[in-house]
């Protein structure tokens, strides 16, 4: 990679707030960084509104899910040029509370990146092993990360120059009290820049999420292995998001 790529903060609302005031009030505590890049993913009916909140502080959007096709009968849901049209750039894919509580696949996940590429957003594809598998230790917990990552990829041909972001999210990490530790975090990292070159993709960044919030975020916000966070619960409490924007922007 020619030039070291800007670090990322991805805020994931998930299914918050209840209302649109709620989600303005949220809007607004996101500053303009100066260095590094800041994208909010809001849940979609909020999105149009925000518009404009987010444009004027050149904060990024993004969406949390799309459809695997372009258009057409598919009750509830919405398509990447949709998101596209809107002015998102990016779409968080596969993230694991959809393959929890969704079902999704890596074939569904792999459907979803290539429409993603393919409407000309980035995807952040989100990884990450079980308390389960990390229990038996981390060559464990790697197989199963690189499995999910190359079922995941199976789909890209050709468009291997795009950028893809990967955020490495242990799900027992994710909504928990502790996040991983950044050796934790660094190691895998390095585990997914080794196969995603092997893999051919030449323009990519590397996130950690779970767990993350004003207290820990600078360590991992520095760590030069690491391209930046995905952040949850943390990303829709206006005193946690002054703080973080408040350490990134240093
Ligand atoms: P959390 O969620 O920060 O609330 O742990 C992270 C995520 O799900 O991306």
């Amino acid at each position: 990679m020619a030039q070291k790529p800007k670090k990322f903060f991805a805020a994931n609302w998930k299914a918050n707030p209840k209302t649109p005031a709620t989600a303005k009030i949220i809007a607004r505590a996101f500053s303009r960084i100066p260095k590094g890049e800041v994208a909010v993913f809001p849940p979609n009916v909020f999105l149009l509104p925000l518009v404009d909140v987010f444009s004027e502080r050149k904060i990024k959007i993004g969406i949390q899910n799309v459809w695997q096709g372009t258009e057409g009968s598919f009750t509830g849901e919405v398509t990447a040029p949709m998101a596209k049209s809107i002015g998102a750039s990016f779409v968080l894919v596969g993230h694991s509370e959809r393959r929890a509580y969704n079902h999704e696949t890596n074939a569904d996940v792999a459907e979803k990146v290539s429409h993603v590429l393919a409407a000309g957003l980035t995807p952040i594809l989100c990884v990450g092993e079980s308390k389960q598998v990390r229990a038996r230790g981390f060559s464990s917990a790697a197989s199963a990360v690189l499995g999910m990552l190359r079922e995941s990829l199976a789909n890209v041909r050709g468009k291997k120059t795009k950028e893809i972001i990967v955020a490495y999210e242990p799900v027992w990490a994710i909504g928990a009290k502790k996040s991983a530790t950044l050796v934790d975090a660094v190691l895998m990292t390095e585990v997914l820049k080794k196969e995603l070159v092997h893999l051919g993709f030449s323009r990519f960044r590397i996130l950690y999420g779970g767990a993350i919030d004003e207290k820990n975020i600078s360590e991992f916000w520095q760590s030069p292995q690491l391209d930046g966070v995905l952040v949850g619960r943390a990303s829709v409490r206006p005193q946690s998001i002054r703080k973080m924007l408040d350490v990134i922007s240093r």
